[in-house]
């Protein structure tokens, strides 16, 4: 279902091996056709966000602990399989809020821990306006999110925050729609426990910071602005 050999420059990220992982399963291109076309209106495009999203969520997660759990049902008690790890959603706002909730369908006991940052469209570097991390870090299984990975700045940002908190880096995983190898590189580079799990790695940055060939701004696409 997913390959961790990308696609676009193969050359730039093949020595990450399995820490990243990009998707090619058939229903995620589908829906990446919709998120990147410019045409897609907004509602369709939230949509797409959280399909997809639910797609990596269950290849990044597929290796998770469970443990038995007795659970009765109409007709008998048995034995169930339940999730042994307390999760945390880290989403990056704004772009990440529509991965999150799409996290939160799935593992609705986690806890989401907001983090606001905004990339200074000159300098390309992000700006902390939001931190809503809990005292206690104790999550073992973190899900960063954010659609979009460009130069990696604000993805690093991020997992910095995370672990000079306490957080274990080899707890932290990374879930990112569209990727671009720069951002790829920089996150993988920095922290050497992170995994890395994306639905496509373009070709580029281009001079203003945008991935191309991308979709545009997340942010701007999911919140009409
Ligand atoms: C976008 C995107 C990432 C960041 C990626 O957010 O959602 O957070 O830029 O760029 P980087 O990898 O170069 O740091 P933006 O700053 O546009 O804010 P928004 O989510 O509020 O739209």
């Amino acid at each position: 279902m997913f390959s961790s050999t990308p696609k676009a420059a193969p050359h730039a990220c093949a020595r990450f091996g399995q820490r990243l992982r990009v998707s090619n399963h058939p229903l995620v291109q589908h829906m990446l056709v919709r998120l990147r076309d410019q045409t897609t209106p907004p509602a369709e495009f939230r949509r797409m966000v959280r399909g997809i999203t639910n797609l990596l969520a269950v290849e990044a997660t597929a290796h998770w602990p469970t443990e038995p759990t007795q659970v009765t049902t109409p007709l008998a008690e048995t034995i169930a399989q339940a999730l042994v790890d307390q999760v945390a959603i880290v989403p990056i706002l704004r772009a990440g809020l529509g991965m999150a909730d799409a996290l939160l369908e799935l593992l609705p006991d986690a806890q989401v821990w907001h983090v606001g940052l905004f990339r200074d469209e000159q300098t390309l570097q992000p700006t902390e306006y939001y931190n809503k991390l809990p005292r206690s870090l104790a999550c073992r299984r973190v899900l960063v999110v954010d659609p979009m990975l460009a130069t990696g700045g604000s993805a690093v940002r991020t997992c910095r925050l995370l672990i000079e908190r306490g957080v274990d880096p080899s707890a932290v995983q990374f879930l990112s729609l569209i990727a671009a190898p720069e951002g790829v590189e920089r996150l993988l580079s920095e922290f050497s426990d992170l995994h890395l799990c994306i639905a496509a790695l373009d070709e580029r940055i281009n001079d203003v910071g945008f991935i191309v060939p991308g979709l545009g701004d997340a942010g701007d696409r999911q919140f009409h602005t």
